[in-house]
């Protein structure tokens, strides 16, 4: 969610924070800016939409010379996506990006209106601004000015600040929303994740929650309260894998024909003959634990719901999964004994990792599932698995989902065989279906061409619902979250059981049913359950690897005896689905509207 760049030195700065923006673009995509200071003056320049435009924009500004600048990319939280409401937001001296939430931003507004402050913008950002500005006249010293405007704003937030009056510095504040600062010889980056640092800055220092300094040519001051502090740098990975598009149409596409590459890695020296093993979990880390919680937003929440259908299934341990966002207030108990597993692609959400913050004060042990290492969700848990999925570019997770569910399934027998739950048989059969994972996911060509064809018939009509059973349940709601993401149409997921219970009297031709029926698992169950649609006259879609002479349209995977397999085949063809339905559309499916890939907000 929104993304920041910065960089103070030699090169051509114009370029380091375009490029830099562009490896971030995906996280927010509303406006972009920057600002650079060069000579005691200040060059701003702000586009409404892609970076695209903020490219063209910027097409004859070719600054040289040693310069600071700071540069955003927004996914917009307080005001319209405006020009007026993109970053930098600028006072009489401070120009300031700033990703998350100034909580205390509307106080603070009026008390610097009343002071005579103009603002312009509707954010929360440019308060900010104004209360830098407002301090140095009071105290008249840059770096006490800028402590005391951290001092006063409550929320989330990672800030970069320049003073026009402070030639080649940086301001910088973090707490809540990630920063971190690369340094090569005399040039110093900033980023809000590792991606625009990779290939430029061997390791870099990522900020704590309540630090905040500045940065120039010949030092790096990091404090946090008053202290000054000494934090270490941390290597960054060499090179950036899986970040170009390899001759697919989006990255999203490309994201779905990895994953049986990725889960492969994702398998890859934690299955050995029989028997599962993380290295991330030590020998005595699950002593004693009786219970699970697993809790995450979005995709991986649909990942959690999945596994708790495994654990209790396989390791026939409580587990219950729980979306972050209302697990934070609702004053949950915790137990002891409770493993609490949170799940993060991006191991940024501001939720989930409030959520893992107040299970760690609860004196819970967690483990977090992520994507992302050196991410604050890695760097908060008690210990991390990490899922190996690459780089995910398209908003709309694909690739990270497989290898959510593949780490979780693995976890389940692990943890069923620590308990003595899993017979030496049932882990045999679990081993081999997990090695066929991998052929699960493979794209096939022809399936890929029919349902490119099919989606021409579920374009309109007044909604869809995906339904299944089980662990079809979850994977239901995952399809219809695709569609909804990158196509824009109203898609629902439901328990194939409940549909009678209310959703049905939706049911009619204009209704499109997708049913995911499978033959491992409830298959009589879920087949009375849309007979009782098809009797309502509602199209249906069936994804089946058996005939159904009573569907519309029939989408044939592969059928097994092991129902995750047909997960993972059933995952590719529902995903394929709705980034066709959304090509027909028109629709950008890598950055779709109103989205961002890590939503660092709450
Ligand atoms: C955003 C993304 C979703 C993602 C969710 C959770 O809403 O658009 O695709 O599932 O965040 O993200 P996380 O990085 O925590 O898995």
């Amino acid at each position: 969610m929104c993304g920041i760049v910065g960089f103070i030195g030699n090169k051509e700065i114009k370029n380091v924070l375009l490029s830099g923006l562009k490896e971030l673009e995906y996280r927010g995509y509303d406006s972009a800016g920057l600002a650079v200071l060069q000579n005691g003056k200040i060059d701003i320049f702000k586009a409404v939409g892609k970076l695209k435009n903020l490219v063209d924009k910027t097409a004859n500004y070719a600054p040289t010379g040693f310069a600071a600048g700071i540069a955003h990319t927004r996914w917009a939280t307080h005001g319209k996506p405006t020009e007026i409401n993109a970053h930098p937001h600028q006072g009489d001296r401070a120009f300031v990006v700033h990703n998350g939430i100034i909580e205390n931003y509307m106080s603070l507004k009026e008390t610097l209106i009343k002071s005579g402050a103009k603002f312009v913008s509707q954010t929360d950002t440019e308060v900010i601004a104004h209360l830098y500005d407002h301090f140095l006249r009071d105290l008249g010293e840059p770096k006490a000015a800028f402590a005391r405007t951290i001092e006063a704003i409550e929320g989330a937030y990672a800030i970069l600040l320049l003073d026009e009056a402070m030639d080649g510095a940086i301001f910088f504040a973090k707490k809540h929303s990630p920063l971190e600062i690369g340094k090569v010889g005399g040039e110093i980056y900033f980023a809000s994740s590792d991606a625009p640092l990779v290939g430029i800055c061997d390791s870099a220092i990522y900020l704590e929650d309540d630090s905040w300094g500045w940065a120039n040519a010949s030092e790096i001051a990091i404090f946090k309260d008053k202290e000054p502090q000494n934090t270490p740098a941390k290597p960054l990975p060499a090179t950036q894998t899986g970040a170009q598009k390899e001759g697919f149409r989006f990255f999203m596409e490309k994201e779905i024909y990895e994953q049986s590459r990725v889960v492969g890695e994702t398998i890859m020296g934690r299955v050995a003959g029989d028997s599962v093993r993380f290295d991330e979990i030590g020998e005595g880390f699950l002593d004693g634990v009786s219970a699970l919680r697993l809790v995450a937003c979005g995709t991986s929440y649909h990942a959690a719901m999945t596994a708790c259908y495994l654990f209790e299934r396989l390791a026939k341990i409580e587990a219950r999964a729980e979306i972050a966002s209302e697990f934070r207030y609702r004053e949950a108990i915790l137990r002891e004994g409770e493993l609490f597993i949170v799940i993060s692609q991006s191991g940024e959400t501001a939720d989930t990792l409030e959520a893992l913050k107040l299970a760690k004060k609860a004196g819970v042990l967690t483990l977090a599932i992520c994507n992302v290492d050196n991410s604050s969700i890695v760097r908060e848990a008690h210990t991390a698995i990490l899922t190996r999925a690459g780089i995910e570019k398209g908003v709309a997770s694909t690739k990270a989902f497989a290898t959510q569910t593949m780490v979780l399934w693995l976890l389940a027998l692990l943890i069923g065989d620590r308990r003595g739950a899993i017979s030496a048989d049932l882990m045999s059969r679990e081993i081999m279906a997990i090695r066929k994972s991998a052929l699960a996911l493979q794209v096939r060509e022809e399936t890929h061409d029919l349902i490119r064809r099919m989606t021409k018939r579920y374009l309109y009509g007044h909604g869809f619902f995906y339904i299944g059973r089980d662990i079809f349940y979850p994977l239901a709601l995952e399809g219809a979250l695709k569609l909804k993401e990158i196509s824009y149409l109203h898609a629902e997921g439901y328990p194939a059981g409940e549909m009678k219970h209310g959703p049905i009297a939706l049911a009619d031709a204009e209704l499109f049913t997708i049913a995911l029926m499978p033959r491992a698992i409830l298959r009589e169950k879920t087949r009375s359950n849309v007979e009782e649609l098809i009797a309502r006259d509602s199209t249906l879609l069936a994804i089946s690897g058996e005939e159904f002479p009573l569907a519309d349209d029939l989408l044939p995977i592969a059928a097994s005896d092991h129902p995750m397999l047909e997960f993972y085949e059933m995952m590719v063809a529902i995903q394929l689905l709705a980034l066709e339905i959304a090509v027909r559309l028109g629709n950008d499916v890598d950055m779709p509207r109103n989205l961002a890939k890590s939503v660092t907000v709450e």
